[in-house]
């Protein structure tokens, strides 16, 4: 057996760190990511006046002096969207000023779909084109009530409005394409604040101080995905990562590969902080049958997985479909592209079509961390990889520790 412990997940270890700077009281955060987004927003917290100690693994916080102070120099995001457009709606509900940027992967990307519905609700947010730099500065809030349909299935979006109603003491209903990773509502309940969570609506109202926490970060799912589908692809040991997020908005392509015949099983499941967490069992399957079809809502829930899923559905027998696959596109690169070069695929309309049977794969030299990662698999099955000191850096965005683990698989 190879077992396996992931570091902290991504999205949850920066909602971690952002919720730590808004709590008056100190929290301890356990397995945080290692990696560089994390570290981006981590860095910048502390630029704003966050402190955090670290005593054996232990991440202590104080947030007394954070937001404090102005920054005299725009804030870098690096490559990370989650920091830039969460990190921009805290910021426009504080009373200072600051400038948001990021490298040329996070300059490119759309900004305005977080700077449209936040203005309306009083953000005071400027940019040329909606893209990077953003200029913030305090709100103006106008009205306390404020119902926003949501056009675009994005929890970076929706994390992004919570935040601004939560520190602005709105009454907000947010209705429409809700149906994203759940962290940021889920946290926000586990912490006392006022919201109402159905599938059709969110409702969040003026509350009252969130309490602290104490949490171990579970391992992060689309990370383990990587090693999921090398397993179910490379005959060998039955693999075991233990303690993985399964918060079901994120663990949706463990029941897909299941439904295709995939061996994994999952055991020890528990809750921590309203998430849940468990082992999950791999064995190599050489059986893999495509589903015909992947609709437009579950895409939301497998949106980082998708280029490493590709692989597995091009290597299963039977054709893929997968619906509304447009957000692909504006991610850390355009993923879409990079899929369609990989896999024997093709696109009508906004649906991926993939067909399966794929015998011989071609890999790509690419700046994006998960395109990286899904060539470094294709390489692995293969029977040959290694790793240039620029990939390892490009693949430390989310996932330090790959190389490392891949190496357990000899
Ligand atoms: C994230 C949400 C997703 C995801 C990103 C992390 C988050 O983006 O692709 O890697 O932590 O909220 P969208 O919300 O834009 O789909």
């Amino acid at each position: 057996m190879i077992e396996i412990s992931l570091r902290g997940d991504k999205s949850l270890s920066h909602r971690y760190l952002l919720f730590s700077s808004l709590i008056n009281s100190s929290c301890r955060i356990k397995n945080l990511s290692l990696g560089q987004d994390v570290l981006s927003t981590k860095k910048l917290l502390e630029k704003l006046g966050m402190e955090f100690t670290e005593v054996g693994g232990v991440i202590q916080t104080n947030n007394a002096y954070a937001y404090t102070r102005e920054p005299v120099i725009p804030l870098n995001c690096d490559n990370s969207g989650t920091t830039i457009r969460l990190l921009l709606s805290i910021l426009a509900s504080k009373e200072i000023s600051a400038t948001l940027i990021g490298d040329e992967s996070l300059s490119k990307r759309p900004m305005g779909r977080v700077i449209n519905p936040l203005s309306s609700l009083g953000a005071n947010i400027f940019s040329k084109n909606d893209l990077t730099p953003l200029r913030v500065f305090p709100a103006k809030i106008q009205k306390k009530e404020h119902t926003l349909e949501l056009e675009i299935a994005s929890a970076q979006v929706k994390s992004a409005l919570l935040f601004f109603a939560y520190l602005n003491r709105l009454h907000l209903k947010l209705r429409g394409k809700i149906l994203s990773r759940d962290h940021t509502e889920i946290l926000f309940q586990e912490l006392g604040a006022d919201i109402k969570i159905h599938d059709e609506e969110i409702e969040i109202f003026p509350s009252n101080e969130l309490k602290s926490f104490d949490v171990h970060v579970p391992g992060d799912i689309s990370s383990a995905m990587f090693l999921i589908v090398l397993r179910l692809l490379s005959p060998g040991k039955t693999l075991k990562l233990k303690d993985i997020s399964l918060n079901p908005t994120r663990s949706h392509a463990l029941n897909i590969l299941k439904q295709m015949n995939a061996k994994i099983s999952i055991e020890n499941k528990s809750l921590q902080l309203g998430e849940s967490v468990g082992d999950i069992l791999i064995d190599y399957s050489p059986d893999l049958k495509n589903v015909t079809m992947i609709k437009a809502e579950e895409v939301p829930f497998i949106v980082d997985e998708l280029p490493i899923l590709s692989l597995a559905f091009s290597a299963a027998s039977g054709e893929i479909k997968i619906e509304e696959v447009g957000e692909l596109k504006v991610k850390e690169s355009n993923r879409l592209d990079a899929i369609l070069s990989l896999f024997n695929s093709s696109l009508e309309g906004n649906n991926l079509i993939i067909q399966g049977g794929q015998k011989t794969y071609s890999t790509l030299k690419s700046h994006d961390h998960r395109i990286l990662m899904t060539s470094k698999v294709i390489e692995k099955i293969k029977g040959n990889v290694s790793f240039t000191l620029e990939e390892q850096n490009i693949m430390a965005v989310s996932y330090p520790e790959f190389q490392d683990h891949l190496k357990l698989f000899e």
